[in-house]
């Protein structure tokens, strides 16, 4: 793709000849646009084909003056007009309409070129979290005023969100819901206390068969695992920049906890990984460094052009350890397919069987000090091991704890039948 302002590749030769044909049979539908110089804005593919055919045109010109970006913008508008485009390139021409113009808002941007306002904002996060483009505190609106930025209200804002408080208005005595505005938070909150009530437990904590939930910050909570009592670590902190100081607590933390001859296993992200290395480095030692393998629907990284299929998965441990009889293990595994049924960051359950079966025997301690949605816990429960969680976030709590009781009662009963 040569041509300055041309904005999708050229069509496959079978489209190509199909176009030509169309034009041959029907003649032009829309004449090429172009700017004051006679560079094509739009319909790269209709002159080429005119030319080919050796048919006479006419072109639109565009008024004189404009800039290249305003130039860019027009081509993405027309191609998303008059061209079949696919999901991916619509949102891959957001993509870059959003770096030529981060500072418009997302309804100006989506009046402008012709998509909705949702595709805009949920293409604009992505690129503000891979930092591609910057997080600015006021946009400039379609009649051109500057806009501080929006707080959206938390309500289910989102699928995950609504998925969530479904669950949680399923588990809740409808009783004990606050009266003023109730957002998925304050309903997390309400179904864990009454949780704690039915159970007389601790502020924020729960006990779920050999399974100790904990409310809190790893770094408070983590306060009650003893010195040297952990058999594994396996966690999925958050992968984003302003988590990054925390790595080096979660070093020092898993070098106290861990016994000697024990593994910290850790995802990390595609592209902070280098700083969380620098961070668990500074209190562990580097065993092995792997993959997680991640099919299904490929996942894409706009900001890189890049389809995520792997994500890197890394073992730890203290910096005394040494190998004895520890069990051989594959330092990459092929999740299956992710499904975010219980958090937005949910990892599969098999690697995290795959990991604990093979790196612990019964009754070992498993701890994740990143709860998230539960997965490590249900695993951990249904391998007989027990089980530390931590998770300061009390709506991912409330759905973890719920997710891991049903996995107990579950397992509870399998045995019985079992038995029986
Ligand atoms: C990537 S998610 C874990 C997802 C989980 N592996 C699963 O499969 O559902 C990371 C979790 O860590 C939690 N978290 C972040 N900082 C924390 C902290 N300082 N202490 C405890 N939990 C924390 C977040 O709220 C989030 O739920």
């Amino acid at each position: 793709m040569t041509a300055p302002y041309q904005v999708l590749p050229d069509l496959p030769p079978e489209e190509f000849a199909d176009l030509k044909a169309d034009i041959e049979e029907h003649g032009l539908r829309y004449p090429p646009v172009v700017d004051e110089n006679g560079t094509t804005i739009d319909g790269h593919q209709r002159r080429r084909a005119l030319e080919e055919l050796g048919r006479d045109y006419h072109t639109i010109v565009l008024p004189p003056g404009l800039s290249d970006a305003d130039k860019r913008t027009e081509a993405r508008r027309l191609n998303l007009l008059h061209r079949q485009v696919s999901q991916e390139q619509r949102r891959g021409l957001i993509a870059d309409q959003l770096k030529d113009t981060p500072d418009w808002a997302d309804n100006r941007i989506a009046a402008v070129i012709g998509v909705s306002d949702h595709t805009v904002a949920a293409v604009r996060g992505e690129l503000e979290a891979n930092f591609a483009i910057a997080k600015l505190e006021a946009h400039e609106g379609a009649d051109g005023r500057l806009r501080a930025k929006r707080r959206p209200i938390e309500i289910a804002k989102n699928r995950h969100d609504r998925q969530v408080t479904q669950r949680l208005l399923g588990q809740c005595d409808p009783t004990i819901l606050p009266a003023e505005v109730l957002d998925v938070r304050g309903l997390g909150k309400a179904v864990n206390r009454q949780g704690r009530a039915a159970n007389g437990e601790a502020e924020g904590d729960a006990t779920v068969g050999t399974a100790t939930l904990l409310l809190g910050d790893f770094r408070e909570k983590g306060a009650a695992i003893a010195d040297a009592s952990v058999d594994l670590i396996f966690c999925d902190p958050p992968y984003t920049q302003e988590w990054l100081p925390n790595w080096v607590d979660l070093g020092e933390f898993a070098a106290r906890v861990l016994r000697r001859e024990a593994l910290c296993v850790t995802y990390l992200g595609n592209t902070t990984c280098l700083e969380a290395i620098d961070g668990l480095r500074q209190h562990l030692r580097l065993h092995i460094a792997g993959a997680l393998w991640t099919p299904g629907p490929r996942a894409k990284l706009f900001s890189l052009n890049v389809y995520i299929r792997c994500k890197p998965l890394f073992f730890w441990t203290r910096r005394d350890f040494v190998l004895g009889s520890q069990p051989w293990f594959f330092n990459g595994f092929e999740s299956e397919r992710l499904t975010k049924t219980y958090h937005r960051w949910q990892q599969g359950i098999a690697p995290a069987r795959y990991y604990i079966e093979t790196l612990t025997r019964p009754g070992d301690l498993v701890v994740d000090p990143f709860l998230g949605g539960g997965t490590t816990g249900v695993a951990a429960l249904q391998l007989g091991r027990s089980f530390v969680g931590i998770e300061i976030d009390a709506v991912a709590m409330a759905t973890a704890t719920a997710r891991i009781r049903e996995a107990e009662a579950a397992r509870l009963a399998a045995v019985q039948e079992a038995a029986s």
